[in-house]
């Protein structure tokens, strides 16, 4: 792929027949790129072989996404002389769990990976998260490559290192923050996600407007695909700032990623992971934040509307069904890491585009909201 000489601030914009942008994520001591263009899947052989010797790399994926994508990854590997050994788990959230960390390692074990080894994570958020935890862990941490295919991935979980699977009592409590060396993201790949999907995705583009770019809700649209590439690179700016600025959550920046999370965890969690999708869920979750934000943080009530009116333009679900009670979901959150004892720390917004952490919601006022999104 040929670079050239223009530059916009610090990403790259590189002019073949297709555009791809490159954006910068600066971390201490593991600074990468996220590299975004239609077509350029079946360039990641020779972008992974820039980064790594010839010989073997674990390509660790799931069932859907070995029909669809895989086929064009081995390929480019093994064109720029690159070794693939090819790891798919089940798709879905139930494979975000420890054993599956322990049947990765197994494989690469078997296939004598050892720790000069590089580890490819092809699909959703799901293979990126499970399969950076093994990464991290394997021989004490190997690199890794991120490939996200899905629009969560892409807009949101290959960056910022956040890695990990679920425990029996909630979601990612056991994780690691581990660094991919480098993210692939083909906007390609996502025309063959199921609408559902597809759709879910928004939740976390939502999200980034209502804590960092309020204006990009005006250019969402969930019929015309044409912007996609700028719409990915401009989510994932919002999410390497916040990252630079605060890489392991020390601060308080970081925690604004969190916005719409600590109930929409719950929700997902409590009602049983494949029920909803983690967008679905969270879009449930930015409602309620939303509307604490009008009840504590003075946030208008037609800014709210307006945000959960794009929520539904994505078919994403903004109600609590009845059936998931609210006494359940407080003690799902009370397990949730965001949900600190003594003191609920939560992430409001005052208006939108200026989230901030608040110390002082009380479990009541979290409860009367759940209540509230289930009649609303
Ligand atoms: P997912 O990985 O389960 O993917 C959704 C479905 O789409 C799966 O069935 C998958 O097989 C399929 N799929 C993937 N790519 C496809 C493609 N191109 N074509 C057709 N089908 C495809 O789910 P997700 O929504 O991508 O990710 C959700 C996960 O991400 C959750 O576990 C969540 O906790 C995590 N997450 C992590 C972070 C982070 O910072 N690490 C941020 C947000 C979300
Ligand atoms: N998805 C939340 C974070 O990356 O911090």
């Amino acid at each position: 792929m040929r670079m050239d000489k223009r530059q916009e601030g610090r990403e790259i914009r590189s002019m073949t027949a297709v555009e791809m942008l490159t954006v910068p994520v600066e971390v201490a001591n593991s600074s990468y790129e996220v590299r975004i263009g239609d077509g350029i899947l079946s360039d990641c052989g020779e972008m992974i072989r820039a980064l790594h010797r010839p010989g073997r790399v674990a390509v660790v994926t799931d069932t859907n996404v070995a029909q669809i994508h895989l086929p064009a990854v081995i390929v480019s590997l093994e064109n720029a002389g690159l070794d693939p050994v090819v790891i798919a788990v089940e798709a879905g959230e139930t494979s975000k769990r420890l054993e599956c960390v322990g049947t990765i390692c197994d494989a690469m074990i078997a296939a004598n990976l050892d720790r000069n080894a590089l580890l490819v994570a092809l699909g959703g958020g799901v293979v990126g998260d499970l399969a950076g935890f093994a990464a991290a862990v394997y021989f004490r941490g190997i690199p890794f490559v991120q490939i996200p295919t899905t629009v969560v991935a892409q807009v949101d979980s290959s960056v910022g290192g956040k890695t990990g699977v679920n425990a029996p009592g909630g979601k990612n409590l056991i994780g690691s923050f581990h660094q991919p060396s480098l993210v692939i993201a083909d906007p390609t790949t996502l025309l063959t996600l199921p609408a559902r999907e597809y759709h879910e995705g928004f939740a976390e583009v939502v999200k980034h407007a209502v804590i960092r770019d309020a204006e990009m809700l005006a250019v969402l649209d969930p019929v015309d695909r044409s912007g996609l590439t700028a719409l990915i690179a401009r989510n994932v700016r919002i999410k390497a700032a916040i990252v630079a600025a605060d890489e392991r959550e020390t601060t308080g920046e970081r925690a604004l990623l969190n916005f719409g999370h600590t109930i929409g965890h719950a929700i997902e969690q409590t009602g049983g992971y494949g029920r909803f999708l983690h967008g679905e869920a969270i879009s449930i979750g930015l409602h309620a934040a939303l509307r604490l934000s009008v009840r504590r943080a003075g946030l208008p009530v037609s800014e709210c509307e307006r945000v959960v009116a794009r929520l539904r333009d994505f078919q994403l679900p903004v109600t609590i069904p009845t059936d998931l009670k609210t006494d359940d979901l407080i003690i799902a959150m009370g397990r949730d890491k965001k949900f600190v004892t003594g003191a609920v720390r939560f992430v409001l917004t005052r208006q939108l585009g200026s989230a901030f952490v608040s110390a002082d919601v009380t479990v009541a006022e979290i409860a009367a909201v759940i209540d509230e999104l289930r009649k609303h």
